[in-house]
């Protein structure tokens, strides 16, 4: 990102920012599964590595900006159940975050070419993080933006 898209991106909305991010991550999985598979050969090891490495730096960076300046709304004047859904997206995120950083350290701990039960180890946590961040993102989506929505509509303007 220049200095005038990071300029930009800035301004956005956190809102608009975190569900745009929740398409970014649809394409890296996307694109660590048509991989992922191949990688016994240098290349496509490399091009894992790369798009580990992004998750590595953004998903916490997400996370962070969800809990920061999206759930609060919620968690102040949310339901009793829209609360517990706050609580269970936090859980998940620490969820998240250790399986992500757990995989990094695959790859920082072994060197290429990897040996094929390592092979076996990626492939699996792999797709158990990608079904979990997929799940994760899709109720984020149909439960919690709307709600975080309404409630900001709604919500009285702060006195000066
Ligand atoms: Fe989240
Ligand atoms: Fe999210």
């Amino acid at each position: 990102m220049n200095e005038k898209e990071k300029e930009e991106d800035a301004k956005l909305d956190p809102a608009v920012k975190a569900a745009r991010y929740h398409g970014v991550i649809q394409e890296r999985l996307y694109l660590i599964k048509q991989i992922v598979l191949k990688i016994s050969d240098r290349k496509h090891f490399g091009e894992v590595c790369k798009l580990e490495k992004a998750f590595a730096k953004e998903l916490p960076e997400h996370f962070h900006a969800e809990e920061e300046l999206l759930f609060p709304v919620i968690e102040l004047r949310g339901t009793p159940e829209q609360k517990a859904l706050m609580a269970r997206l936090r859980r998940e995120h620490k969820e998240l975050t250790a399986q992500a950083r757990a995989i990094a350290s695959i790859f920082m701990e072994n060197i290429f070419p990897l040996a094929q039960d390592v092979v076996e180890r990626v492939n699996r946590q792999l797709e158990d993080f990608a079904e979990a961040v997929t799940r994760h993102a899709q109720l984020e989506d149909a439960e919690m933006f709307p709600v975080f929505h309404r409630l900001r509509e709604g919500a009285p303007r702060p006195s000066v």
